[in-house]
């Protein structure tokens, strides 16, 4: 049987269209392999959204190169959002690349596959999903416009999926041994339907046999309102656990990103849901060209007040064709000590976070046999060992950085 190894850059989105993508292949005659020596056919899904992500998967493709000369019949697919920025043209860089499949062309990937001639016609079957968490993707696409984000550009306007196939995939996942069922969008809570709200989706996932636990990536702090709150916060199903990009503590900088709203509304939405027993996480980026020190003061003290309990700290990166591509870079340095106060500041959040768990009673969902995940969102290492999937209640004895201990 052929081997089919995937290599995957950048956010679930992505993770959840490599598994579609894997699912036509394996429809059509491949095994997965974790071992790229025994592959026959590597599938690249790629990110763009900052320079490094997209230098990463470009050095990756450099690499199969000589990965292709070593065995006869071996192929490539390049995939994803930065093969979606730089297209065909790809192939003039990389003539040994088979097949470039953008991010907006997942929905034309199995007829992509049929009319390059190169795989077998698909045989029925379903895919198998591994891992306790189902992926599902409920729209494509952002309508925003953030001055640094290229996402819009690749990804394209706002596409809502229909409720009926969300709720019939997610159920089909829970069926085949998914309890924690996680609904993907690049600004997942601007989901709609005609007469339907994202909160009434979470709720009626959350009613499908076998699912246990609802986790949904990535909110708009726009979308969190109070009508939102009250449609949700009496669902235990729905994790109590947010991750809520902020991006800056700054009034001004979130401004000038064109965010949508000030440190403000920010913390009073941030309060809402802490009021409401969420933890919060969040993705920060410093450096952005007209930051202050100021500017850069505030942000770590949007960061304290929130108490985040995890936050993906990222250097300001340009974007081709984005307006803040067209400011003044700050020194790189800057950006280096920046970040590294800011990381330092949202270690000690999260150790913090932690050990604030000690004492309390808490339900894991368990990834591993001694290892699983609390709804708000905390690792946690249980004492005897459990099947995957099912819910442990324990007290919580001690933490260790950011691993919690239980008593069970
Ligand atoms: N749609 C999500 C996040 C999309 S991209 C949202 O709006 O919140 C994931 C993260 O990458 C962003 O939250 C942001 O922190 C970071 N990011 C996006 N563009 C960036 C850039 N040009 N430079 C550095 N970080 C960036
Ligand atoms: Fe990018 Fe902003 Fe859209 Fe998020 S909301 S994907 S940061 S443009
Ligand atoms: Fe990267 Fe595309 Fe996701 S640019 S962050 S993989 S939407």
């Amino acid at each position: 049987m052929k081997k089919l190894f995937i290599q995957t850059y950048g956010c679930q989105m992505n993770l959840a269209d490599s598994e579609e993508m894997a699912a036509h292949l394996l429809l059509r005659g491949y095994a997965l392999t974790d071992n790229l020596d025994e592959a026959d056919l590597a599938l690249v899904n790629t990110c763009t959204v900052r320079d490094h992500a997209e230098h990463r998967a470009l050095s990756f493709l450099g690499r199969l190169r000589q990965w292709k000369r070593e065995k006869e019949g071996r192929h490539i697919i390049f995939a994803g959002c930065a093969a979606q920025r730089l297209g065909e043209k790809l192939k003039k860089t990389f003539p040994y690349l088979d097949l470039v499949s953008g991010a907006r062309e997942i929905d034309h990937f199995a007829s992509l596959l049929d009319n390059s001639g190169l795989f077998s016609a698909a045989q029925g079957g379903e895919a198998q999903p591994h891992g306790i968490t189902g992926y599902v993707t409920i729209m494509r696409g952002c309508d925003f416009a953030c001055t640094y984000c290229i996402v819009p550009s690749v990804r394209g306007p706002v596409h809502c999926l229909p409720s009926a196939d969300i709720l019939a995939q997610a159920a089909q996942k829970a069926r085949s041994g998914c309890p924690e069922i996680m609904l993907l969008g690049q600004t997942v809570n601007a989901w709609k339907e005609d007469g339907k709200t994202f909160a009434d989706l979470l709720n009626e996932v959350s009613a499908l046999p076998g699912v246990q636990r609802v986790r949904f990536v990535s909110p708009h702090p726009a979308f969190i309102t109070p009508q939102f709150l009250a449609a949700v916060e009496n669902n235990p199903k729905i994790a109590r656990h947010i991750h809520l990009p902020v991006q800056s503590g700054s009034t001004k900088v979130l401004r000038e990103m064109k965010r949508g709203y000030t440190r403000e509304t920010l913390l009073e939405k941030i309060d809402a849901l802490k009021e409401r027993g969420f933890a919060l996480s969040t993705d920060l980026i410093v450096g952005f060209p007209t930051e202050t020190e100021a500017d850069f003061e505030e942000t770590l003290s949007l960061v304290q007040r929130a108490g985040f309990s995890a936050a993906y700290c990222f250097k300001y990166s340009p974007r081709q064709g984005t307006p803040a591509a067209q400011m003044k870079l700050l020194p790189e340095k800057i950006l280096e000590e920046r970040l590294d106060i800011l990381l330092n500041k949202v270690k000690g959040l999260a150790e913090a976070a932690y050990a604030a768990q000690v004492g309390k009673e808490k339900e894991v969902l368990m990834e591993s046999p001694n290892k699983g995940r609390t709804s708000d969102n905390f690792w946690a290492q249980t004492q005897k060992s459990y099947t995957i999937g099912t819910v442990v209640r324990s007290r919580i004895a001690s933490a260790e950085d950011t691993l919690l201990m239980t008593r069970d």
